[in-house]
């Protein structure tokens, strides 16, 4: 019988998912020679090839897509059993694979923090990062949950909404719309300039619409990928910008920053929580799911 292991089953699981050694070594945190000598062995055990070189990336051959139809069950019953272990177990121990927009940091890796402390066995990969990447992310059934704004529908995503997510326009203190005694309107924001996030942000997306549904355009002085980076460009001068409340507690605390009181603002956006369908939802991904659903009531803010 040929011989086999289950951590090659994996490699060649994530080297099939991503058509490429280098891209499957990032994954699955190997070197991308480790992922080459696994596939060899793997080929040379079974005496078949797996793979074929189409151009720059690697696509299955005829034997590899059978071959995985056997795999994908490998791994789903493997993923059940550590499920079965983890319940009769109490769900203390396991580990948890969580993605979060950008903006829902500045609260997660608190409630985060406090997890941890209540299961310290519970071992966590935060990844950080935009709306799109996300949506990518899901489609290939990565993360065990997610956190973001509204996700689209016909992704074939579960998703429950669980807390506002207010968007505000930020001025540095003294800035002259400041100083206008009535409430702004749009109109009042002709002729200003924003520091805005980059494309494929939920913040950026949920802008554009506004400004598009008001029949207006905005100019942009900087694009960037951080809304801290945008805080401290609107305080520096660069223009104004618009973010989460959840983004800006202390700089309104400090006086760093002031909110511009403009019709129609807050812009309400929710959090979700977004699960992909057909992902097994293990016993630490439903404890982590109960705990934040607790906890985020602390973050309301309306
Ligand atoms: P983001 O926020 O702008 O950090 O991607 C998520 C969202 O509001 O959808």
């Amino acid at each position: 019988m040929p011989h086999i292991s289950l951590r090659q089953i994996r490699i060649f699981d994530s080297v099939a998912r991503y058509q490429s050694h280098t891209r499957a070594a990032e994954k699955l945190y190997m070197t991308q020679p480790a992922v080459s000598m696994q596939m060899k062995q793997l080929e040379e055990n079974l005496g078949i090839d797996l793979f074929e070189r189409q151009g720059r990336s690697l696509a299955l051959s005829d034997s590899g897509k059978k071959l995985r139809i056997y795999t994908n069950k490998i791994i789903d019953a493997f993923e059940s059993m550590i499920d079965y272990v983890d319940k009769i177990k109490g769900c203390h121990t396991g580990h948890l694979t969580i993605s979060v927009a950008t903006t829902a940091n500045h609260f997660t890796t608190r409630i985060l923090s406090d997890f941890s402390e209540k299961y310290p066995e519970i071992t966590i990969s935060l990844d950080v990062t935009n709306r799109q990447s996300i949506l990518q992310q899901l489609d290939n059934f990565e993360p065990d949950l997610v956190i973001m704004g509204e996700p689209p529908k016909g992704h074939g995503l579960k998703s429950e909404k669980f807390m506002t997510n207010p968007l505000v326009i930020i001025a540095p203190p003294g800035h002259k719309l400041l100083q206008k005694k009535k409430k702004l309107t749009i109109n009042d924001l002709d002729g200003e300039k924003f520091v805005v996030r980059e494309k494929g942000s939920g913040t950026r997306e949920c802008i554009e619409r506004y400004f598009k549904k008001s029949e207006k355009t905005f100019t942009t002085t900087l694009e960037m990928t951080s809304n801290e980076a945008i805080k401290h460009a609107v305080s520096a001068g660069f223009g104004l910008g618009i973010v989460s409340l959840h983004t800006i507690e202390l700089e309104l605390l400090n006086n760093h920053l002031a909110i511009l009181d403009v019709k129609g603002f807050p812009l309400q956006r929710y959090w979700h929580l977004v699960t992909r369908q057909g992902k097994a939802i293990s016993p630490v991904t439903e404890a982590f799911r109960s705990f934040l659903l607790e906890k985020s009531e602390e973050f309301v803010i309306e």
